[in-house]
Protein backbone atom coordinates (compact mmCIF):
# COMPACT_ATOMS: atom_id res chain seq x y z
CA UNK A 1 0.00 0.00 0.00
CA UNK A 2 1.36 3.57 -1.00
CA UNK A 3 2.30 4.98 2.26
CA UNK A 4 2.82 9.24 2.02
CA UNK A 5 5.94 10.24 4.07
CA UNK A 6 4.86 12.94 6.70
CA UNK A 7 4.98 15.53 3.75
CA UNK A 8 3.12 13.44 1.56
CA UNK A 9 0.07 15.17 1.09
CA UNK A 10 1.37 18.57 0.49
CA UNK A 11 3.15 18.15 -2.99
CA UNK A 12 -0.12 17.14 -4.90
CA UNK A 13 -0.29 20.56 -6.52
CA UNK A 14 3.11 21.43 -5.97
CA UNK A 15 4.97 22.87 -8.64
CA UNK A 16 8.04 20.40 -9.75
CA UNK A 17 10.32 22.33 -12.00
CA UNK A 18 13.19 19.79 -11.64
CA UNK A 19 13.20 15.96 -11.46
CA UNK A 20 10.91 13.29 -9.50
CA UNK A 21 14.01 10.87 -8.32
CA UNK A 22 13.20 7.11 -7.50
CA UNK A 23 14.85 5.50 -4.64
CA UNK A 24 15.85 2.65 -3.26
CA UNK A 25 17.13 -0.67 -2.75
CA UNK A 26 18.43 -3.16 -5.39
CA UNK A 27 15.44 -4.66 -7.03
CA UNK A 28 12.97 -2.07 -6.46
CA UNK A 29 11.84 -1.47 -9.94
CA UNK A 30 13.31 2.08 -9.90
CA UNK A 31 14.25 1.85 -13.79
CA UNK A 32 11.55 -0.01 -14.94
CA UNK A 33 8.77 1.88 -13.24
CA UNK A 34 10.92 4.93 -14.03
CA UNK A 35 10.24 4.40 -17.48
CA UNK A 36 6.98 4.40 -17.51
CA UNK A 37 5.90 6.99 -15.21
CA UNK A 38 8.50 8.87 -17.76
CA UNK A 39 6.63 7.84 -20.94
CA UNK A 40 3.15 9.33 -18.98
CA UNK A 41 4.21 11.81 -18.33
CA UNK A 42 6.42 12.41 -21.32
CA UNK A 43 9.19 13.76 -19.81
CA UNK A 44 12.68 12.36 -20.39
CA UNK A 45 13.88 9.30 -18.16
CA UNK A 46 17.40 9.35 -17.01
CA UNK A 47 19.14 6.27 -15.32
CA UNK A 48 22.13 7.70 -13.24
CA UNK A 49 23.90 4.40 -13.25
CA UNK A 50 24.23 5.05 -17.14
CA UNK A 51 25.40 8.32 -16.68
CA UNK A 52 28.09 7.08 -14.70
CA UNK A 53 29.33 5.03 -17.72
CA UNK A 54 29.12 7.29 -20.16
CA UNK A 55 31.10 9.61 -18.04
CA UNK A 56 33.66 6.94 -16.91
CA UNK A 57 34.03 5.42 -20.28
CA UNK A 58 33.43 2.29 -18.25
CA UNK A 59 30.61 0.33 -16.80
CA UNK A 60 29.68 0.01 -13.57
CA UNK A 61 30.96 -3.79 -12.53
CA UNK A 62 33.89 -2.52 -14.01
CA UNK A 63 34.34 0.61 -11.76
CA UNK A 64 33.82 -1.21 -9.37
CA UNK A 65 36.17 -4.09 -9.89
CA UNK A 66 39.08 -2.02 -11.60
CA UNK A 67 38.66 0.97 -8.64
CA UNK A 68 37.03 -0.34 -5.86
CA UNK A 69 33.22 1.33 -4.02
CA UNK A 70 34.84 4.66 -3.53
CA UNK A 71 35.83 5.37 -6.82
CA UNK A 72 32.24 4.43 -8.35
CA UNK A 73 30.63 6.85 -5.32
CA UNK A 74 32.58 9.78 -6.10
CA UNK A 75 31.69 9.11 -9.86
CA UNK A 76 28.26 8.39 -8.96
CA UNK A 77 28.21 12.04 -6.98
CA UNK A 78 29.75 13.99 -10.04
CA UNK A 79 27.52 12.55 -12.24
CA UNK A 80 24.50 13.83 -10.20
CA UNK A 81 25.99 17.12 -9.82
CA UNK A 82 26.44 17.23 -13.38
CA UNK A 83 23.03 15.97 -14.25
CA UNK A 84 21.13 18.22 -11.59
CA UNK A 85 23.34 21.38 -13.15
CA UNK A 86 21.75 20.59 -16.57
CA UNK A 87 18.00 19.70 -15.06
CA UNK A 88 17.96 23.58 -13.18
CA UNK A 89 18.50 24.76 -16.83
CA UNK A 90 16.07 22.36 -18.81
CA UNK A 91 12.69 20.29 -18.83
CA UNK A 92 12.24 17.89 -15.94
CA UNK A 93 13.25 14.41 -15.60
CA UNK A 94 12.27 11.38 -14.10
CA UNK A 95 16.03 9.96 -12.47
CA UNK A 96 16.19 6.55 -11.02
CA UNK A 97 19.20 6.55 -8.59
CA UNK A 98 21.26 3.55 -8.28
CA UNK A 99 20.74 1.71 -4.59
CA UNK A 100 23.60 3.45 -2.74
CA UNK A 101 23.17 7.08 -4.06
CA UNK A 102 20.28 8.54 -1.90
CA UNK A 103 22.09 6.59 1.21
CA UNK A 104 25.27 9.24 0.63
CA UNK A 105 24.70 12.13 2.73
CA UNK A 106 26.40 14.51 -0.35
CA UNK A 107 23.84 13.29 -2.66
CA UNK A 108 20.87 13.62 -0.82
CA UNK A 109 21.47 16.98 0.30
CA UNK A 110 22.36 18.21 -3.80
CA UNK A 111 18.58 16.39 -4.53
CA UNK A 112 16.93 18.10 -1.43
CA UNK A 113 18.13 22.03 -2.66
CA UNK A 114 17.53 21.22 -6.04
CA UNK A 115 13.27 21.42 -6.03
CA UNK A 116 12.38 17.89 -6.66
CA UNK A 117 10.44 14.86 -5.72
CA UNK A 118 11.88 11.77 -4.38
CA UNK A 119 10.00 8.84 -4.41
CA UNK A 120 10.94 5.87 -1.98
CA UNK A 121 10.40 2.46 -3.94
CA UNK A 122 9.96 -0.33 -0.90
CA UNK A 123 9.22 -4.47 -1.05
CA UNK A 124 10.25 -6.89 1.42
CA UNK A 125 13.34 -8.02 1.26
CA UNK A 126 12.44 -11.38 -0.10
CA UNK A 127 10.78 -9.86 -3.06
CA UNK A 128 13.74 -7.47 -3.47
CA UNK A 129 16.06 -10.30 -3.79
CA UNK A 130 13.82 -12.53 -6.08
CA UNK A 131 14.00 -10.00 -8.75
CA UNK A 132 17.42 -9.29 -8.75
CA UNK A 133 18.02 -13.35 -9.02
CA UNK A 134 15.28 -13.33 -11.28
CA UNK A 135 16.69 -10.33 -13.56
CA UNK A 136 20.81 -11.70 -13.82
CA UNK A 137 22.98 -9.03 -14.71
CA UNK A 138 25.87 -7.74 -12.67
CA UNK A 139 25.34 -6.00 -9.42
CA UNK A 140 28.75 -5.68 -7.55
CA UNK A 141 27.16 -5.57 -4.23
CA UNK A 142 24.57 -7.74 -4.89
CA UNK A 143 25.68 -10.53 -1.90
CA UNK A 144 24.50 -13.44 0.14
CA UNK A 145 21.39 -13.56 2.04
CA UNK A 146 22.44 -12.02 5.48
CA UNK A 147 24.63 -9.32 3.64
CA UNK A 148 21.98 -8.40 1.16
CA UNK A 149 19.21 -8.56 4.24
CA UNK A 150 21.90 -6.31 6.72
CA UNK A 151 22.56 -3.86 4.01
CA UNK A 152 18.75 -3.20 3.05
CA UNK A 153 18.52 -2.37 6.48
CA UNK A 154 21.08 0.07 7.37
CA UNK A 155 19.93 1.45 3.64
CA UNK A 156 16.12 1.62 4.65
CA UNK A 157 16.46 4.92 6.97
CA UNK A 158 18.17 6.84 4.74
CA UNK A 159 15.73 6.03 1.89
CA UNK A 160 12.42 6.29 4.44
CA UNK A 161 13.58 10.52 3.87
CA UNK A 162 12.40 10.51 0.91
CA UNK A 163 8.78 12.53 0.28
CA UNK A 164 6.66 9.51 -0.70
CA UNK A 165 6.94 5.77 0.01
CA UNK A 166 5.36 3.47 -2.17
CA UNK A 167 5.23 -0.12 -1.48
CA UNK A 168 6.00 -2.44 -4.36
CA UNK A 169 5.35 -5.96 -3.31
CA UNK A 170 3.25 -7.79 -5.54
CA UNK A 171 2.41 -4.93 -8.05
CA UNK A 172 3.28 -4.41 -11.55
CA UNK A 173 5.25 -2.13 -12.82
CA UNK A 174 2.17 0.36 -14.29
CA UNK A 175 0.00 -0.06 -11.39
CA UNK A 176 3.01 1.27 -9.46
CA UNK A 177 3.64 4.06 -11.99
CA UNK A 178 -0.35 5.11 -11.89
CA UNK A 179 -0.11 5.56 -8.15
CA UNK A 180 3.08 7.88 -7.79
CA UNK A 181 1.70 10.01 -10.71
CA UNK A 182 -2.18 10.21 -8.77
CA UNK A 183 -0.16 10.60 -5.24
CA UNK A 184 1.97 13.22 -6.51
CA UNK A 185 -0.91 15.17 -8.56
CA UNK A 186 1.95 15.95 -11.36
CA UNK A 187 0.44 17.09 -14.87
CA UNK A 188 1.44 15.66 -17.70
CA UNK A 189 3.24 18.15 -20.34
CA UNK A 190 1.42 19.31 -22.99
C1 LIG B 1 24.29 -0.17 -6.19
C2 LIG B 1 23.21 -0.45 -6.98
C3 LIG B 1 23.29 -0.47 -8.45
C4 LIG B 1 24.50 0.32 -8.94
C5 LIG B 1 25.74 -0.09 -8.23
C6 LIG B 1 25.65 0.12 -6.73
C7 LIG B 1 24.11 -0.14 -4.71
O1 LIG B 1 22.10 0.06 -9.02
O2 LIG B 1 24.31 1.70 -8.76
O3 LIG B 1 25.96 -1.44 -8.51
O4 LIG B 1 24.97 0.42 -4.02
O5 LIG B 1 23.06 -0.65 -4.25
P1 LIG B 1 20.66 -0.66 -8.89
O6 LIG B 1 20.05 -0.25 -7.60
O7 LIG B 1 19.90 -0.13 -10.05
O8 LIG B 1 20.88 -2.13 -8.96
Amino acid sequence: MAKPASNGPELRGTQLRTALFLVGFMGAGKTSVGRVVARKLRWRFVDLDDRVEAREGRTVAEIFREHGEAAFREAESAALEDLLRELSAGDPAVVALGGGAYVQTRNAEAIRTSNSRVVFLDAPVEELRRRCEAKGGVRPLFADERRFRQLYETRREHYRKADLHVGTGGKQVYAVAREIISLLGIEKKR
